[in-house]
């Protein structure tokens, strides 16, 4: 049926975590994000499906249309208490939309890159390293805890890595967790070598290090410590120029078992040189002789969470992101802000940001 609302175009207030706001006018049936994208302001997006959840954002006021889209990228809860997904939104009324990043960060576009790889390290049978050198790397800006999208040769499927490397890095660094017979998994296995070209393409995502305005608390399940290296190599960068974080920041890095963890050595050097940074690695395994066993959730002490004066950036598989969201609420513990990542499997490209609460 048609109402009036749909014959005209509604204006919407893109505001920004940098105090930005930026107006779009939107056409009848027009998606937030087709708005965006004509106005050239590059709102965080990737599948463009309802699948993913990288746009995810907070209406402040007006009423939408919030489109067709699976729990994954947006839960019921929090569809209720207000976020939405501006790939599949359409306007009802003019809106107030809280988008995650920054107004600097929308002006920088997505770009495509040819990358070749300059090592393929095997940690474990189940996490490779790989190392590239980036045609261009000059134009590739991204902020650290940001992903790409990466061409898997020899297919047509692609597959979301974060960096683990900060984004000064001459050379760019991932880490990859693999999966039975899985597309990506299957390359580096049997097909990968040494030389080989890689066809990248973002930086995508709005799980990014913000600045340090309070206690840090840092979760990562597995692989998902990528995107917190590559935030703690941007901090020790800011310490060594002398912009000392002025919180403690606590790093709590879970694995299933003792192989899963990686990277500890860097962890440690980070404990040396970052003023406040404090780790704790963690492998969930009951048989493992590691000194600290069980889930991430059981080793936080109260100074971690400070009374939920924190900013917690979470990243790791969906059922351990979940497990943390689960606990933090029936804890009653609200971050002040709380940015995660889930890394699904089996899909293009998917959870990206969340949520920042105030
Ligand atoms: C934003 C984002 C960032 C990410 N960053 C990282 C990262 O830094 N490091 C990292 O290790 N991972 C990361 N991931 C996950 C990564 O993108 C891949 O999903 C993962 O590496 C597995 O890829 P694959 O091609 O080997 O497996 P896939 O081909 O995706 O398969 C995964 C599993 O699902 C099964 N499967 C696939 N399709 C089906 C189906 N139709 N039915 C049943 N089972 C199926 C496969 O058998 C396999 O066991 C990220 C994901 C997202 C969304
Ligand atoms: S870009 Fe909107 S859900 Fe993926």
């Amino acid at each position: 049926m048609t109402t009036a609302h749909d014959s005209v175009n509604h204006t919407v207030a893109l505001s920004f975590e940098d105090g930005v706001t930026r107006f779009i006018s939107v056409t009848p049936g027009q998606t937030v994000a087709d708005a965006s994208y004509r106005a050239r302001i590059n709102i965080p997006l990737d599948c463009r499906d309802g699948a993913c959840g990288t746009c995810k954002a907070f209406c402040e006021s007006g009423t939408y249309d919030g489109g067709d889209y699976i729990e994954d990228a947006l839960t019921d809860d929090e569809a209720d208490a207000g976020y939405c997904l501006p790939c599949q939104m359409t306007p009802e009324s003019d809106l107030v939309l809280r988008v995650s990043g920054t107004a600097e960060m929308a002006k920088s576009g997505i770009g495509t890159f040819q990358a070749t790889i300059e090592k393929l390290h095997w940690y474990a049978d189940n996490t490779a390293g790989l190392t590239l050198s980036v045609e261009d790397r000059d134009k590739l800006n991204y902020l650290p805890g940001q992903y790409m999208n990466v061409k898997v040769p020899g297919t047509d499927e692609e597959r979301s890595y974060s960096f683990s490397s900060g984004p000064e890095a001459e050379k760019l660094t991932f880490l990859v967790r693999t999966a039975p017979d899985g597309v990506m998994t299957t390359y580096l296995r049997e097909r990968a070598a040494e030389g080989d070209t890689l066809t990248l393409e973002g930086p995508k995502g709005s799980f990014f290090l913000r600045d340090v305005k309070r206690p840090v608390l840092m979760l990562a399940g597995g692989t998902g410590i990528a995107p917190q290296l590559a935030m703690l190599e941007k901090i020790e960068k800011l310490a060594a120029s002398g912009v000392v974080p002025a919180f403690p920041i606590h790093l709590a890095y879970g694995a299933t078992w003792d192989k899963d963890l990686v990277e500890v050595e860097a962890l440690e050097r980070y404990a040396a040189t970052i003023p406040g940074f404090t780790f704790d690695a963690i492998v969930a395994d009951p048989a493992s002789g590691h000194p600290k066993k069980g889930y991430v959730t059981q080793h936080l002490l109260p100074g971690h969470l400070n009374d939920g004066d924190v900013d917690v950036y979470l990243c790791g598989p969906p059922a351990m992101v979940d497990a943390v969201r689960k606990y933090f609420t029936g804890e009653g513990i609200d971050p002040t802000n709380f940015y995660y990542e889930r890394f699904a499997v089996g899909v293009v490209a998917a959870p990206a940001l969340a949520g920042a609460a105030a």
